[in-house]
């Protein structure tokens, strides 16, 4: 009882956290980069949509656990995890010039949750990532665990939030969305990674965040990484009026306003032995709270260092923007391929500042121009039947994905 009860003040269900016998939970210090950037999926290139990028100060282009072990610094508290977690940004769309607002994202939340009971559950190898998520889903299959993984919660400030498998469609979240996603946490104990950054892993028998491996291909238990994200978009309800779809006007960098093409990264860039320590080692208490891997000397836990990294995509992505970076369409209910006609250049060196200084925004000096912009091959305009262009061009196709739109929200209330 009295562990169900603290469970529920931690904001997650009992049987996601109280199913397991042990997890941590680390509050990310800052976010150590936003940018169009993403190692796994894109390595070596710009990205097709901006991140948020938290851990390891190497985090770059290309990255492996070498090179994030390198890390002058982590924005996550727990020093010796240099690994890097990143998720699509979110934005507010309006309709007044196609402007585009950032939305500020404070606080993002990563858990390890394991088995402690027996020494089953093994340490992320090195070199080690995965995906989960998809960028390309606009539509529910709610019998995955792929996307049983990805949910939301509307906030309030009574604390009964309600869950959602999308962004919140016709309510007002007072107290801001959350989004969740849950990694696999099942490896075929021999891939450290496969070509869609999936196929090596597979989520646990009965749900995201329930059962065991017992899938023969999928043997070994890998801790399973939760992650939270904290969205202030009631900063915006007052100027959803403005929005091109008032009753659900936040969209993600990847031009997803549902919510259902919501993803996150992982790139292990744990210290040698350190997470395999903790696991099998940290018989903490049950909240989550991570003091006695520290007082075990497994690893230290500094919640006031921040670290950041200057920019390596030259491109503004923060603020007021004409569109989201990468010109990524807003599309839905249907998603096409879109790449923009022309890449930011990259800069040199990065450059990595350290604070302890909550307030402390960064002043990062910026690196010079090493590759001067190129042209992707694979040119498209925006023209699919999935995609809006804001209301003034709004196309007839268009028209019918907006109309589809509220289609949703009345069948949603209807759900309510
Ligand atoms: C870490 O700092 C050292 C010394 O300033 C520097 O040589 C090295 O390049 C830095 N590493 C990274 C990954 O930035
Ligand atoms: C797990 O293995 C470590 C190292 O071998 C050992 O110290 C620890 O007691 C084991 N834990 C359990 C619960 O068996
Ligand atoms: C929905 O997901 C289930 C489980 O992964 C799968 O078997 C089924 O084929 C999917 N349905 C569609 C329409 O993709
Ligand atoms: C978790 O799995 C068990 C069986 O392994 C099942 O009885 C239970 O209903 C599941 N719980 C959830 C929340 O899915
Ligand atoms: C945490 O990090 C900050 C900034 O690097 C440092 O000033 C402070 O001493 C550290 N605190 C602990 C307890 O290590
Ligand atoms: C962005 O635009 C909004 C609405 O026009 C305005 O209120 C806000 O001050 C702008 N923000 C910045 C950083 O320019």
């Amino acid at each position: 009882m009295l562990s169900t009860i603290l469970c529920q003040i931690l904001a997650l269900s009992w049987w996601q956290l109280c199913m397991v016998n042990a997890y941590w939970l680390m509050a990310s210090n800052n976010i150590l980069t936003t940018q169009r950037l993403d190692p796994i999926v894109n390595p070596g290139q710009v990205s097709t949509h901006v991140h948020s990028v938290l851990g390891g100060s190497a985090f770059g282009p290309c990255i492996n656990t070498i090179t994030l072990q390198g890390s002058n610094c982590t924005s996550v508290p727990v020093q010796q995890d240099k690994s890097n977690y990143w998720y699509p940004d979110g934005s507010f769309t309006s309709v007044s010039g196609n402007a585009v607002m950032y939305v500020l994202v404070p606080v993002s939340f990563s858990y390890y949750l394991f088995d402690d009971s027996s020494n089953s559950t093994m340490a992320f190898p090195n070199d080690f990532r995965m995906l989960s998520g998809d960028t390309t889903l606009r539509t529910l299959n709610a019998s995955s665990f792929a996307q049983q993984a990805v949910t939301f919660l509307c906030l309030q400030f009574s604390g009964t939030s309600n869950r959602y498998n999308e962004l919140p469609v016709g309510v007002r979240c007072p107290a801001g969305i959350r989004s969740q996603i849950n990694f696999p946490s099942c490896w075929d104990g021999k891939n450290v990674d496969s070509p869609d950054h999936k196929s090596h892993v597979a989520f646990l028998s009965t749900g995201p965040d329930n059962g065991t491996c017992d899938d023969p291909q999928y043997p070994i238990t890998l801790p399973r990484i939760f992650m939270e994200v904290y969205w202030i978009t009631q900063d915006f309800d007052n100027q959803r009026d403005q929005a091109l779809t008032p009753s659900q006007p936040f969209v993600f960098a990847n031009g997803d306003p549902t919510g259902y093409g919501y993803h996150a990264d992982f790139m292990n860039g744990w210290e040698d032995g350190v997470l395999q320590k903790a696991i099998s080692g940290c018989n903490c208490n049950p909240y989550g709270d991570p003091t006695c891997c520290v007082d075990a000397g497994i690893f230290s836990f500094n919640q006031t260092s921040q670290c950041y990294i200057s920019e390596t995509v030259d491109e503004l992505v923060l603020g007021n923007l004409s569109t989201l970076p990468g010109a990524n369409p807003v599309q839905a209910p249907c998603f096409e391929s879109y790449i923009a006609t022309s890449t930011p250049a990259i800069l040199a060196p990065i450059y990595t500042y350290t604070t302890s200084t909550a307030s402390a925004s960064a002043q990062l000096p910026s690196g010079t121009v090493v590759t001067s912009a190129y042209t992707i091959q694979t040119a498209q305009t925006a023209v699919g039947t999935c995609i809006w262009k804001g209301a003034a061009s709004r196309s007839w196709n268009a028209h019918i994905c907006f109309r589809v739109a509220v289609i949703l929200v009345v069948s949603l209330w209807f759900l309510l």
